[in-house]
C-alpha cells in the first residue's frame, strides 16, 4: 500500500480505497444505475474536449481562488453530498468536512449521512452546506431545515433528481445496508480490512444520524430502512423550491438539473444557483453526461444564475474544462470518497491536493493566470455532438 503522498492520481486513490474499504461500501460508491452507461459517459466525455495550449505568456502569480455562492473557495471545487460517507471510513463526514475546511473549499453534508448535522457542526469551525432530500414527512423536513439553520449551515443544496430511487445492481447483489448486516461474507471482509473494522468499532456513528431519533417510526434498523425507502417524495414540484427557500432563509442551490427547460424553471422558482448533475450516473441511466449538457444550460440561464457542475470529475483538467465551458465551480463525489476510504482526513486532503496541482499546471499551460478568466477561448475542440432531439431545439 503506497503512502498517501506517493499517490499521484485519483485513479490510484480509487485503487487504494478498494484495498481498504469492505466490498459492499466500495461498490456502493463505484456504481451507477442499470448498465452504468451514464456513469461511464460522465468521465469519458471529458476526454473528448481538447485544450488550447499557449506559450510565452507570463505564468507568474497564478490564482485558483474564487467564490461559490458568496463564499471564498481556494479553488472552484466543492465536496458533493454523498450518503453513507461514514461507512467509507469511521466518522467519514467529520473527517471530510475538516479536510475541506482546512483546504478552504465548501463541504456539503447529505441528508443520508452517517454523521448528523450536529455531529459535523460540533467538530468543525466554519459553516458547511447541507443537502436536502424533500420527503413525504414534511414535519420532519421542516425540523431538518431548522436544524441546518441552527447549525449555521450557510447554504442548502436541494436535490431534485431523486424523487424515486434508480436501481444499482451491485447494491442489490451485495445486500447493502447501514450498519452492515453481519453475514459470513461480511465478517470475512472485516478480517481482510482490519483498519476499517477497528475504526468502526471505535465510533458510535454507524447509522443515519440525521434521521434516527428524529422521526417516530424509524427507531430500529429494520423500521429505518422501510421508512427511508418510502419517504422520497414522488410529488416533489417546483413550488417546493420556494417553500424550502422561505423556511431556510439563506441561499438554495438546486441540484440535479440536466435540461435547459428545468434550468429555466429552477431559476424562475428562486434557485440561487444550480448544479448540472445526473447524480453521478446513479439515477437515469441513458441520460447524457453532465459535461455534455453544460453548454446548452449555460446558454439558457448562464446570465441569470451561477451554474456548477458535477459528474465524472477525476482531475484538475476536468475542473478546468468545466470552467471553460461556463461553470462557476464544480463538485466532486467519488474522488473525495476514495480519498476518505484510502486515508481518512489525510486522504481527502490528498485528493484535493492532486486536483489542485493538476488544475494549476493545466491553467498555466493554457496561458491563464486567474481561474476566473478561463473560458471558451481555452478550448481547442469539443468532440461531443450537440443535442439532437426528434422534437427540435425546444422539444
Ligand atoms: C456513494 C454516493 C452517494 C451519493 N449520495 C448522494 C446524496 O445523498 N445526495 C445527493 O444529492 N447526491 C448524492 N450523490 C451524488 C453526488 O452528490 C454527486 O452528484 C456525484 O457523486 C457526482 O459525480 P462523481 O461521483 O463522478 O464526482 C451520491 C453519489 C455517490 C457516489
Amino acid at each position: 500500500m503506497p503512502s498517501l503522498d506517493k499517490i499521484l492520481t485519483i485513479e490510484e486513490m480509487m485503487a487504494a480505497a478498494k484495498r481498504k474499504v469492505p466490498k459492499q461500501f466500495f461498490d456502493y460508491a463505484d456504481s451507477g444505475a442499470w448498465t452504468e452507461s451514464t456513469y461511464r459517459a460522465n468521465q469519458e466525455d471529458f476526454q473528448k474536449i481538447k485544450l488550447r495550449q499557449r506559450v510565452a505568456v507570463n505564468m507568474d502569480g497564478r490564482s485558483l481562488a474564487t467564490t461559490m455562492t458568496g463564499e471564498k473557495a481556494s479553488m472552484p471545487v466543492a465536496i458533493a453530498p454523498t450518503g453513507l460517507t461514514g461507512m467509507q471510513n469511521a466518522d467519514g463526514e467529520i473527517k471530510a468536512a475538516r479536510a475541506a475546511e482546512k483546504f478552504g473549499v465548501p463541504f456539503t453534508l447529505s441528508t443520508m449521512a452517517i454523521c448528523s448535522i450536529e455531529d459535523v457542526a460540533e467538530n468543525t469551525s466554519k459553516p458547511f452546506w447541507f443537502q436536502l432530500y424533500v420527503m413525504r414527512d414534511r414535519a420532519f423536513i421542516e425540523r431538518l431545515i431548522d436544524r441546518a439553520k441552527a447549525a449555521k449551515c450557510s447554504a442548502l443544496v436541494l436535490t431534485m433528481d431523486l424523487q424515486i430511487l434508480g436501481q444499482r445492481h451491485k447494491d442489490l447483489r451485495n445486500g447493502m445496508s447501514a450498519p452492515p448486516k453481519f453475514t459470513p461474507r461480511f465478517v470475512f471482509e472485516m478480517a481482510r480490512k482490519p483498519g476499517w473494522a477497528l475504526g468502526m468499532l471505535g465510533t458510535k456513528r454507524r447509522s443515519f444520524r440525521n434521521i434516527v431519533g428524529h422521526v417516530e417510526n424509524a427507531g430500529d434498523l429494520s423500521k429505518l430502512s422501510a421508512w427511508t425507502a418510502n419517504q422520497f417524495d414522488p410529488a416533489l414540484s417546483w413550488k417546493d423550491v420556494a417553500w424550502v427557500k422561505e423556511r431556510f432563509g439563506g441561499p438554495v442551490i438546486v441540484k440535479g438539473i440536466l435540461d435547459a427547460e428545468d434550468a429555466k424553471a429552477a431559476v424562475a422558482h428562486g434557485a440561487d444557483a444550480i448544479i448540472v448533475s445526473n447524480h453521478g450516473g446513479r439515477q437515469l441511466d441513458g441520460a447524457p453526461s453532465s459535461i455534455r449538457v453544460l453548454p446548452e444550460i449555460v446558454d439558457a440561464v448562464g446570465n441569470l444564475t451561477d451554474i456548477y457542475l458535477d459528474g465524472g470529475i477525476r482531475s484538475g483538467q476536468d475542473v478546468l474544462k468545466a470552467m471553460a465551458l461556463g461553470a462557476k465551480g464544480t463538485f466532486i463525489g467519488r474522488a473525495f470518497l476514495w480519498g476518505l476510504g484510502a486515508g481518512g482526513e489525510a486522504g481527502v486532503t490528498r485528493t484535493l491536493e492532486i486536483i489542485q496541482r493538476e488544475l494549476d499546471i493545466t491553467m498555466a499551460l493554457c496561458g491563464e493566470r486567474d481561474i476566473r478568466n478561463v473560458g471558451l477561448h481555452n478550448i481547442y475542440s469539443i468532440d461531443l455532438p450537440p443535442r439532437n432531439s426528434p422534437l427540435g431545439a425546444n422539444g
